[in-house]
């Protein structure tokens, strides 16, 4: 089983990296499903299918060529199936606050929905052994970004939150309801969600666990891309994947000898050579730009040869772990790679047995284990490109921090 994530900025070549990986894994003969939740559909334009085709298909997946199908998710018909109690619940009470039935019904696909229905998607597949390789082509980084925090956003919301709120509407319930026009949350509701929960149970490690799922980015040779593709970079290892490989794509080709571009690859090779240093020792596999844009079957083979050339596209090109935690001379340390950060960016907080980690706006709840938590201190260093998190003893003196 092999999970590669392509992630990167708007436009950067994420559709066509993934659909070309698929290509190379469908032909050595794994069952393979690249996914998308792309609402433009770009992956049904790459491969040239006639859209019809997917509508009829309805978000399942479509094989396009022997071992490879593509799946792009249908929101309307995820919430059919996935989300019936819950979203009725928040549509009525949208519906009770004054919106207009068929607004607060647009308005009830929770931002989180489709990314969620995606992870229950993987989490089946994986399960029930489907597919041999699943390939993701996630959304421009703003919205992968929400992705990655779900599974572990969820498992603290179940463990803190949710039995909280369920305890709360069952007794306050009966007297809230006769108070105040807003509908409490019944039990279908709640139901409804623990059963979400119970079929997301386990994603977290999976997505988690690097010999399963990988995360590889797409980058650009130019100043704005390689700076998002190095904020995507940390906040991947925020929460705890790996990355394995970055594709610095639209390289120009060397006999390129013209005026006009000489400008361009002089600045295109300056930009690769700061990519080396920050991503070293992940390896960058380098991609020319085509003469012409990357449409069909054909030109994707092309480009997954020049992404891989004789390499095996599922190997991981890179095994180092995004974070451990490890005992030494008594004291419990949490190390994270945390790259292009100073230990200025980062605000931590521990609650009994979370630890919660802020960088700028994105949050981090880990759940620490039970010696962990009863440690009365906590103390962070920045090492390098690691955070270390220190967690004391019995030492009361030290800075908390
Ligand atoms: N190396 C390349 N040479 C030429 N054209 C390319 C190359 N890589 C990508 N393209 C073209 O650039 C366009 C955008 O590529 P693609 O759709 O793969 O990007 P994306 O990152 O998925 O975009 P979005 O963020 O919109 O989903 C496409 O028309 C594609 O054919
Ligand atoms: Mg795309």
């Amino acid at each position: 089983m092999r999970i590669i994530f392509f992630a990167g900025k708007g436009g950067v070549g994420k559709t066509s990296v993934a659909a070309a990986t698929g290509i190379r894994a469908a032909e050595m003969g794994k069952s393979t499903v690249i996914m998308s939740l792309d609402v433009a559909h770009s992956l049904s334009d790459i491969f040239d299918l006639e859209r019809s085709l997917l509508d009829q298909n309805r978000g399942k997946p479509l094989k396009v060529s022997k071992n490879l199908w593509i799946q792009e998710m249908d929101v309307q018909e995820e919430i059919e199936n996935n989300w019936g109690d819950i979203y009725k619940y928040i549509s009525s009470l949208l519906s009770t606050t004054g919106l207009d039935d068929i607004l607060a019904e647009e308005l009830a696909i929770l931002p989180g929905m489709e990314e969620v229905s995606l992870l229950l998607y993987i989490n089946r597949y994986v399960r029930d052994k489907v597919f041999d390789v699943i390939i993701l082509d996630c959304a421009p980084t703003g919205e992968s970004l929400r992705f990655i925090s779900i599974p572990t956003t969820l498992e603290w919301y179940i463990k803190k939150i949710f039995k909280m709120e369920r305890a709360i509407a069952k007794y306050v319930g009966p007297v809230a309801r006769r108070v105040y026009d807003v509908p409490i949350p019944g039990d279908d509701y709640f139901d409804a969600v623990e059963y979400l929960f119970h079929r997301l149970r386990g994603v977290d490690e999976i997505l988690t666990d690097p010999q399963v799922t990988t995360v590889r980015l797409i980058t650009n040779p130019e100043k704005i891309v390689l700076k998002e593709t190095r904020r995507v970079f940390m906040y991947f290892c925020l929460y705890k994947m790996s990355i394995d490989a970055i594709i610095m794509n639209r390289i120009l080709p060397g006999h390129i000898n013209d005026t006009y571009f000489r400008d361009w690859r002089k600045s295109q090779r300056q930009y690769i050579e700061k990519a080396e240093k920050y991503f070293s020792p992940i390896p960058i596999f380098s991609v020319n730009l085509f003469r012409n844009e990357i449409l069909g079957y054909e030109s994707l083979k092309t480009l997954a040869d020049q992404i891989y050339l004789k390499r095996d596209p599922l190997k991981r090109f890179y095994k180092g772990e995004p974070y451990s935690l490890i005992k030494e001379n008594g004291e419990y340390r949490l190390i994270m790679k945390l790259p292009f950060l100073a230990k200025e960016d980062i605000e931590l907080n521990k609650l009994s047995d979370e630890l919660i980690i802020r960088v700028g706006s994105y949050k981090r709840h880990v759940l620490l284990p039970r010696q962990v938590a009863a440690s009365k201190s906590v103390r962070a260093t920045m090492e390098g490109e690691h955070l270390c998190i220190h967690f004391g003893g019995d030492d009361h003196g030290q800075e908390q921090g």
